[in-house]
């Protein structure tokens, strides 16, 4: 099935990138939000990204076409006529089941379903709906318009129809799907980041190795475009930490518990990247000064 609509439920950070990039690639585009202000929020952010990509020639087309082919608004009867919703409402699996419980009564028997999740398992947000081999994890990075991955999850249920028409669909949006073939903690990326990255900070912690010298090693000797510490930085410690500690509830086989060290940072919200400080300090403008310890 060729999708044509596409719903995005949430707003914020990742729905209207997600967004934007659906628009971008020629579909037809409904945002929807519970909340009236995230949706001005979103086309502000929208408007202002597309111009940037048009000013430098990176897409083609003008502001007013891309933007003309999302409608925003807080009502989820617009997902009605998507041939895909895609969901990026808060990480909370309660929140996400009520979303889909809702979206299952509204959307056409073909839709396909597919969650932003970072963490909560496929098969437990399937279960919110009565089409579980429709629902899939289409697993965006942020910011969405700038990167490239896209991790598409099998779900205990979900058919190899809907895992082929999702690839096909990130392809379309001119991203680079990754299929993830079995619903597991961290899925694939967060797995192998989550391992690496709290070594590193573990090898901080325990006074092994400098912030930068470990960065740097990761650089010159696995040709990394940044360091472990600095990536965390800049997703921000919070989400880290959250991702971290949420894989380590679900399997601590698969898991340890979190660094002491990244769990003290967040406490003090020393966050990364957008709160000044976090392995490095930064300035006002985000260029990084140096390392904070
Ligand atoms: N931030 C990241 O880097 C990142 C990366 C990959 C995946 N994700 C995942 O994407 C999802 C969204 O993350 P985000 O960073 O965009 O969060 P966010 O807080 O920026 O946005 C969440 C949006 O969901 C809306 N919302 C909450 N409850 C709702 C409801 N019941 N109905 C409609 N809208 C509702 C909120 O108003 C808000 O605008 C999460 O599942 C997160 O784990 C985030």
């Amino acid at each position: 099935m060729a999708v044509q609509t596409v719903a995005v439920v949430g707003a914020g950070f990742m729905g209207s990138g997600i967004a934007q990039v659906c628009a971008q690639a020629g579909h037809t585009v409904r945002l929807i939000d519970a909340d009236a202000a995230q949706i001005d929020k979103a086309r502000k952010s929208i408007e202002w990204s597309v111009g940037r990509f048009v000013s430098k020639g990176v897409i083609e087309g003008s502001v007013e076409s891309i933007l003309g082919r999302v409608a925003f608004g807080t009502s989820f009867d617009a997902a009605r006529e998507a041939d895909f919703v895609i969901e990026a409402v808060y990480e909370d699996a309660g929140v996400k089941k009520s979303v889909w419980s809702k979206l299952d009564g509204i959307c056409g028997a073909q839709t396909i379903l597919g969650s932003n999740t970072s963490t909560i398992p496929i098969s437990l947000l399937a279960a919110a709906t009565t089409r579980p081999g429709q629902f899939v994890g289409i697993h965006f990075f942020g910011p969405v318009p700038m990167m490239r991955l896209v991790e598409v999850i099998r779900g205990q249920k979900t058919t190899d129809d809907t895992l082929n028409a999702t690839v096909a669909f990130a392809r379309g949006l001119g991203k680079n799907p990754i299929v993830v073939n079995k619903d597991v903690p961290g899925f694939l990326m967060n797995r192998i980041f989550g391992a690496m990255g709290c070594e590193a900070i573990r090898l901080v912690e325990a006074g092994v190795g400098r912030v930068e010298d470990i960065d740097q090693g990761m650089v010159d000797g696995f040709n990394f475009r940044m360091g472990p510490l600095s990536i965390a930085d800049l997703s921000g410690l919070d989400i880290a930490y959250n991702a971290f500690r949420v894989m380590h509830e679900m399997d601590p086989e698969i898991m340890p518990a979190p660094p002491k060290l990244l769990e003290r940072l967040v406490q003090e919200g020393k966050l990364g990247v957008k709160t000044g400080e976090g392995f490095y300090k930064y300035d006002a403008a985000g260029k990084k000064i140096g390392p904070a310890f």
